[in-house]
């Protein structure tokens, strides 16, 4: 892959001029990156075909030259030179080029990164000592709100390991760790990846993170009590919603990596 243009500097191309293709597979330019989106051309060599997967990023193709198919979400679209197509984050798709294909893929976030505040950081460390000493008594309490409130994720736990108190204290060492290491994330890369694999491994999906999130809440304020202020539920509540998109999109390029290989 080579860059085409530098963030912050505007630019102008000819598009088919930068068309190469390949004798077989695919040859990507990316034209243009930032934080927030990365816009790229692809040239499919005839034949090619891409198996279905699926983007963290909203998606949009905008064909240049050549025709091919785009499965989107079961559902045929055939390209060919100007059509556009936007394909909302998660969606899967596949494509197939039939001759040789030429479009521009536009990938953008489709929430906007929220940067935690400084207040958010500063109150969330304060908070590290207490968390530390009732750590466990907060997990406890937390998978006794969930497993009441939603029987259903039950069937992905070693519900030993909830009896003997293991997985509690685990979760307490994560959470304890985040609360320490909330402005140096870097540190947490291992351990966020060791949880990362073993929640792709009893299946754990993004829509179950505010399930979570509202019980770890919900118990934080069980066993603060006083010391949970508005301040303090505020700022772990950002907190949380921080730190489950980290594990939603390592989990996510897990998941991408297991089906494709
Ligand atoms: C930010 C939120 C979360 C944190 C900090 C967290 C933390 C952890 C930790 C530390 C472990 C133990 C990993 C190991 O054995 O090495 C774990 C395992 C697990 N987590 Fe999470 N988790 C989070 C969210 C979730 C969510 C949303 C679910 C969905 C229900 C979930 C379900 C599980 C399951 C099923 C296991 C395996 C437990 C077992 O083996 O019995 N977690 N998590």
């Amino acid at each position: 892959m080579m860059n085409i243009a530098k963030p912050n500097n505007s630019f102008n191309t000819t598009l088919p001029d930068l068309i190469e293709y390949p004798t077989s597979g695919i040859l990507s330019k990316v034209l243009f990156k930032d934080n927030n989106s990365q816009y790229s051309l692809f040239c499919l060599a005839a034949g090619t075909e891409i198996d279905e997967h699926t983007s963290t990023r909203n998606a949009v193709i905008t064909v240049v030259e050549g025709t091919g198919n785009l499965n989107l979400e079961g559902k045929d679209i055939a390209l060919t030179p100007g059509v556009f197509v936007f394909m909302s984050a998660n969606a899967p798709h596949a494509l197939q080029a039939k001759e040789n294909l030429a479009f521009v893929l536009t990938l953008s976030e489709h929430l906007p990164k929220k940067k935690i505040s400084q207040q958010t950081i500063d109150i969330v460390k304060s908070t590290a000592p207490v968390i530390k000493q009732h750590g466990q008594k907060i997990t406890t309490r937390m998978y006794e709100i969930m497993f009441n409130t939603h029987p259903e994720v039950k069937a992905q736990f070693d519900m030993s390991a909830q009896t003997n108190g293991t997985q509690p204290a685990k979760l307490a060492t994560a959470v304890y760790s985040y609360a320490t290491h909330i402005d140096d994330l870097e540190a947490l890369k291992a351990m966020v990846d060791k949880i990362a694999h073993r929640h792709v491994a009893t299946h754990v999906l993004p829509e179950q993170y505010p399930i979570v999130g509202e019980c770890l809440l919900q118990a934080i304020q069980d066993v603060l009590g006083d010391a949970a202020s508005e301040e303090v539920m505020k700022a772990w509540t950002q907190a949380y919603q921080a730190l489950a998109d980290i594990f939603i999109n390592r989990e996510q390029q897990i998941y991408q990596t297991e089906k494709a290989s």
